[in-house]
């Protein structure tokens, strides 16, 4: 599912945080990741582990790709796997599995009365270590 919020959609503030309702509970499924697109540059997906939800930026740092939504979730590690090639991300930290040469960028979520809250995500300029 892809979502494209606006001025239109609610927000809560919670610790000093603007929090977007972006969908309902439902909408975010196990095994497939939810794209949420602010702007082509701030895009991030949700994915749903257990009963945790996850919240990372979508786009993937080796090629600038904007698919990690559709990537391979471990939910035992608790990572995702670019689909392009592979490489694969904490879903807690953002932290590359298997160097410190990159990461992406982890927001909070949550969910309440059945839908699902996200960190409104700053501009900001991105570092590109690939
Ligand atoms: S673009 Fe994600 S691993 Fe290459």
């Amino acid at each position: 599912m892809d979502i494209y919020p606006n001025d239109d959609f609610p927000t809560v503030s919670r610790n000093n945080k603007t929090f977007v309702q972006v969908c309902a509970s439902k909408d975010v499924l196990r095994r497939k990741g939810t794209r949420v697109e602010f702007d082509e540059e701030l895009q991030i997906a949700i994915f749903r582990i257990g009963d945790r939800l996850h919240a990372v930026s979508n786009i993937c740092p080796h090629n600038h790709s904007p698919l990690l939504h559709e990537g391979e979730i471990n939910a035992e590690d608790c990572t995702i796997s670019c689909p392009l090639h592979g490489y694969e991300f904490s879903l807690t930290t953002g932290k590359h599995t298997s160097s410190n040469l990159s990461h992406v960028e982890v927001y909070e979520v949550f969910e309440e009365d059945d839908a699902v809250f996200l960190e409104k995500p700053e501009p900001k300029e991105l570092d590109w270590k690939w």
